[in-house]
């Protein structure tokens, strides 16, 4: 569904500050593919989502979304069929608009028509009836602004928001990093639950090698701007974090440190 093939791409390309952040990246993911993302800091994988998603044209390679050559594309073109979570809660919420303003503007995505914050007695309905399933009591708060929510609270707002209407693809990026390990929790088995129940294809990148590997069908470890590590399936469930570890030590050169990688 989403081929990737030698991807490549620069910042600051010819200045002292040039960074090959993605150096010939070749990825395949089918439809339904939940994949786990990891690597150490720098090696790629925000760039890698970014690079799917559009924000910058890539230096050389080819994306390819359903065999359509998407390389080209805006943003925002790609925006209608793929949605987005980031590390940071106050990113995928507007904290002055109320929480079913929020959920308006997400139902609307990929529409052309109806940029008004009006909300339908029909659509305030859906919302109360999916956010209650969050168990977070905001199907009682749909008036209230969503900056006054917690940041939990927030991030649970934006999985819905970026699920509302079904995305073909899900790119979450660390996006439980910031939260304190309970909500983390909470926001990943909301996560496991919207992506299986819509059989999302998802990219999901995370410091948190234990993650990972719980989650997903596939994982893939990145170094260097490069996939050094892609298993799926029986494979992926065998591997342990000592394997994943000796996999980074194996790469790391002088240069290697841990960093952010969590081994709980
Ligand atoms: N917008 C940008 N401008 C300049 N350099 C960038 C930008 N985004 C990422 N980089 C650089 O590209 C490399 C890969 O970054 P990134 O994809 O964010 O890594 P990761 O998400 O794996 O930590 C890093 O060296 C980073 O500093
Ligand atoms: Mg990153």
């Amino acid at each position: 569904m989403i081929a990737l093939e030698n991807v490549i791409k620069y910042f600051h390309r010819g200045s002292i500050n040039e960074v090959l952040a993605l150096n010939g990246v070749n990825l395949r993911v089918a439809r339904g593919d939940f994949i786990t993302v990891i690597g150490s800091n720098g090696a790629g994988k925000s760039t890698l989502l970014n690079g799917l998603a559009g924000s910058f044209p890539i230096d050389r390679g080819r994306i390819g979304i359903d065999e359509q050559d998407v390389s080209g594309w805006a943003e925002h073109r790609r925006a209608r069929f793929i949605s987005r979570v980031f590390q940071d809660p106050l990113l995928g919420t507007c904290g002055s608009l109320s929480i079913e303003q929020n959920l308006a503007l997400a139902l609307r995505r990929g529409r052309p028509h109806g940029l008004g914050l009006g909300v339908k007695g029909r659509d305030r309905a859906l919302f109360r009836e999916q956010l209650s399933q969050l168990g977070l009591g905001l199907e009682d708060r749909l008036r209230d602004k969503a900056g006054l929510l917690s940041g939990g609270q927030r991030q649970a707002l934006t999985m819905l928001m970026a699920t509302l209407v079904r995305p073909e693809i899900l790119l979450l990026d660390e996006h439980t990093a910031a939260l304190d390990p309970k909500t983390a929790q909470q926001i990943l088995e909301l996560t496991e639950r919207l992506v299986r129940e819509q059989q999302l294809t998802t990219l999901m990148v995370t410091h948190n090698m234990k993650q990972a590997l719980r989650l997903g069908n596939r994982l893939v470890m990145m170094h260097q701007g490069q996939v050094i590590l892609d298993v799926g399936g029986e494979q992926k469930q065998k591997l342990s974090v000592e394997d994943l570890l000796e996999r980074f030590y194996t790469v790391r050169g002088d240069e290697f440190s841990p960093d952010r990688m969590l081994l709980v």
